[in-house]
């Protein structure tokens, strides 16, 4: 079982890192983790070259990761809200799925054909709140051909860490199942 975790926070060890930490113990299998602020990644350019070719054409780790897409099982989108969105960086990684949008809507084909389920966790500071972070993850979720089982959504983070959270972790810990039951 594989599974792909999109990690859009800067802090190492923060909340979004504790949730991903906690889903990798209950989960097991193997794993890719793509860290937004550190990754080689560049943002989409819009060059248009996946309007007439399958991938990319900016060579960097995002080659890797999109070979990674279409052969793993599951795929996890982690994020800090901020501005009640997940991060510009995650968002900037993420602008590399352009080429999965050509495949459907320009070269007319199917960019992942192996289905996967997935799940959103997002950590907010104060109140959130959790719909457009949500939803842009699970269209983004979409992008993979990965339908989404849940989000883990911990809100006021900045005055009691998820590690002080049982609720969440039990959460966390559910989500795990579900997502093994899909294999
Ligand atoms: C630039 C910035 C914008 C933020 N915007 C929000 C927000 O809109 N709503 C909210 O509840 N918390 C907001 N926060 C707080 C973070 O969501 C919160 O500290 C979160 O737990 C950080 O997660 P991390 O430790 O995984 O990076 C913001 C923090 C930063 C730095």
């Amino acid at each position: 079982m594989k599974t792909l975790i999109f990690n859009g926070s800067p802090r190492k060890n923060g909340e979004t890192a504790y949730m991903i930490h906690t889903l990798q113990e209950n989960l097991g299998g193997e794993y890719k983790v793509v860290d937004a602020y550190r990754a080689q990644i560049r943002p989409c350019i819009d060059c248009r070259w996946c309007f007439d070719h399958a991938g990319c054409a900016v060579k960097d780790e995002w080659q890797e990761i999109l070979s990674y897409i279409e052969e793993c099982d599951h795929i996890i989108i982690a994020s800090p809200v901020y501005f009640e969105e997940v991060t510009g960086m995650l968002l900037a990684v993420m602008s590399r799925l352009q080429t999965y949008f050509s495949a459907r809507y320009i070269r007319k084909e199917e960019p992942v054909p192996k289905k996967k389920t997935g799940a959103v966790l997002l950590a907010a500071g104060s109140i959130g709140p959790r719909e457009k972070a949500e939803s842009t993850a699970e269209m983004l979720l979409r992008q993979m051909s990965c339908e989404s089982l849940g989000t883990v959504y911990v809100n006021r983070t900045d005055k009691v860490p998820v590690r002080d959270r049982d609720d969440m972790i039990q959460e966390i810990k559910d989500l795990a199942v579900k997502l093994k039951m899909k294999g």
